[in-house]
């Protein structure tokens, strides 16, 4: 078996840090496999990935959350962040970091970038007055708040506001409009699915205000340097953990060399503005180059409605994988869900999905081929080259299917790339049908081993295709087929076959139960 290195390139992606003011939900795993599957993907693809995930624990939020509790914020934060970082292990992410925002290099980093603003003269002090919500850690203009029942809400997000007047640092974000629409322009794929640029960019060009960018009525933050009474405003503060993950001040650091500008930020689309408006504005004062992409997903919904803690329509991802296994939810997940706009989840359409493509699909596929090369070839099958028309037909199939897919996930179209590699599995467990090895282990054991090495290579190549997204199940098969971890490669995409001649088999267990 050979491992052709393709290409080695560096790739930093990121999920959202979570807020630690409850218990994780299905959104949260959402963003996180997203990511995870991006991530898994590069590394397949011979890049050199460096994937971060964290909490976001500073702010009013969090400050609340905590009294709530009649904990000290901190203290808080230390047991829901742990709950956050055990469930990057059950939900099987492959990030590299963890990062919280209450750690020292992070402080540093914060501490640093707002030095930078100050000197390059994009800060200065005022007086905030207007709306703010909690639950968003964010500022709404008047045009964004609506009144129900005697009280005022953000129309964007529905969640309540609140009135507040206090002194503030503000930044001077009108003065990057321009420049930000320079920016976007320039770096068409910034912000991806392109119905997020547009919403975007119509939001910059109907004009920027400032932005406050210290709060001065509660202490739980980063203090302002030389002014303890203000601390950083939580969003600023926040996506600075994509820098300090990477040591940043400490530009001549390996990882901020390596891995600086961030490759992909996998985000939620209720949390564009700041990462794809105030972050690169940020960046591009402090002399910083903003990062190549910012991805916006979809929401869960249940129903009609996002799932979340305050609607109380949540399903929760650890029932779901105790029940039904971790690759299940991802594929689910990934497959279902377009990753542009929101989608619905329920748990009859997970159950129809688990039977349809990975147990009467893909999982049938490895079953059935496996079981019949251990009693009928002694685990072993050899090709010969006498191909036949339906052996073409297959490849071309085949080979249609495996063009686009490099692009597909390079573009976070995750659904398409899904939908074509099922769709080999189909074609190949179809081949199977039409070609009937069965048949012919008396007749013409050459051309059964023949179909059975096009059967075996073939799933060898869905299970790299999919190991992404299932990476427990498939990581068995290619076991089963003597693959070391090193040929869990995407190089047959532009090399074609995988194996030599010959393929050898061990026992491979049922993947995916029937759900009935
Ligand atoms: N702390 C900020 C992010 C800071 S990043 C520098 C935050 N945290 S969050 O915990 O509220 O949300 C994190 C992510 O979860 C967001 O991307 C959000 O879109 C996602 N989800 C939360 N509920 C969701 C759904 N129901 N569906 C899909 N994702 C949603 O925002």
């Amino acid at each position: 078996m050979e491992f052709w290195i393709v290409k080695q390139d560096n790739f930093y992606i990121t999920t959202p840090i979570y807020y630690p003011s409850g218990q994780p939900h299905m959104g949260h795993a959402y963003s996180s496999i997203i990511a995870d599957v991006f991530a898994r993907f590069k590394r397949n693809d011979n890049c050199k990935v460096f994937f971060l995930t964290g909490t976001d624990e500073h702010g009013l939020k969090i400050q609340k959350a905590a009294e709530k509790n009649n904990l000290d914020p901190l203290i808080h934060c230390n047991k829901i962040s742990k709950i956050f970082k055990d469930l990057t292990k059950k939900l099987n992410l492959s990030n590299d970091d963890f990062i919280r925002t209450t750690e020292e290099r992070h402080h540093k980093a914060v501490t640093e970038l707002w030095n930078r603003l100050v000197k390059s003269g994009d800060i200065y002090l005022s007086k905030y007055k207007g709306w703010y919500s909690v639950s968003d850690e964010a500022y709404y203009n008047v045009d964004e708040v609506s009144e129900k029942n005697g009280k005022k809400f953000s129309t964007f997000s529905g969640s309540q506001v609140e009135w507040v007047e206090e002194e503030s640092f503000f930044f001077k974000l009108s003065a990057w409009e321009k420049k930000l629409l320079e920016f976007y322009e320039k770096n068409k794929k910034f912000i991806l699915p392109t119905s997020r640029r547009n919403e975007v960019i119509n939001f910059v060009k109907s004009g920027l205000k400032d932005l406050s960018v210290s709060r001065t009525s509660f202490t739980w933050g980063i203090k302002v340097p030389n002014n303890s009474n203000h601390v950083i405003y939580v969003w600023l503060d926040a996506l600075t953990n994509y820098l300090s993950a990477l040591n940043f001040p400490n530009i001549s650091d390996k990882l901020y060399k390596n891995f600086w500008p961030a490759s992909l930020h996998v985000i939620g689309k209720d949390i564009l503005r700041f990462h794809a408006i105030y972050w690169p504005a940020f960046l591009l004062a402090a002399n910083i180059e903003p990062p190549h992409r910012v991805f916006g997903h979809g929401w869960i919904l249940s129903g009609d409605e996002k799932m979340s803690k305050s609607k109380g329509n949540i399903l929760n991802p650890l029932e779901i994988i105790d029940k039904y296994g971790i690759d299940s939810l991802r594929y689910y997940l990934m497959k279902e869900v377009s990753h542009g706009s929101d989608g619905s989840i329920s748990l009859k359409n997970l159950e129809l999905c688990i039977n349809s493509d990975l147990a009467n699909n893909y999982g049938n596929l490895c079953q059935r081929v496996f079981s019949f090369v251990k009693n009928n070839c002694n685990s072993k099958v050899k090709k010969n080259n006498n191909t036949t028309d339906s052996d073409k037909k297959l490849f071309d199939q085949i080979n249609q299917s495996l063009k686009g897919l490099r692009d597909e996930m390079n573009n976070q179209n995750l659904n398409n790339y899904i939908k074509s590699v099922i769709n080999i599995s189909f074609l190949t467990n179809k081949y199977i049908n039409d070609e009937e090895p069965w048949k012919l282990k008396k007749t013409n054991n050459e051309r059964m081993n023949n179909i059975l090495y096009i059967a075996l290579e073939q799933i060898a190549k869905i299970s790299i295709l999919l190991n992404p997204i299932i990476p427990n199940s498939t990581n068995k098969v290619l076991e089963s087929l003597n693959m070391t971890a090193k040929s869990i490669n995407l190089a047959f995409l532009d090399k074609g076959n995988i194996f030599d001649g010959e393929i050898k088999i061990k026992e491979l267990d049922i993947l995916f139960k029937k759900i009935t």
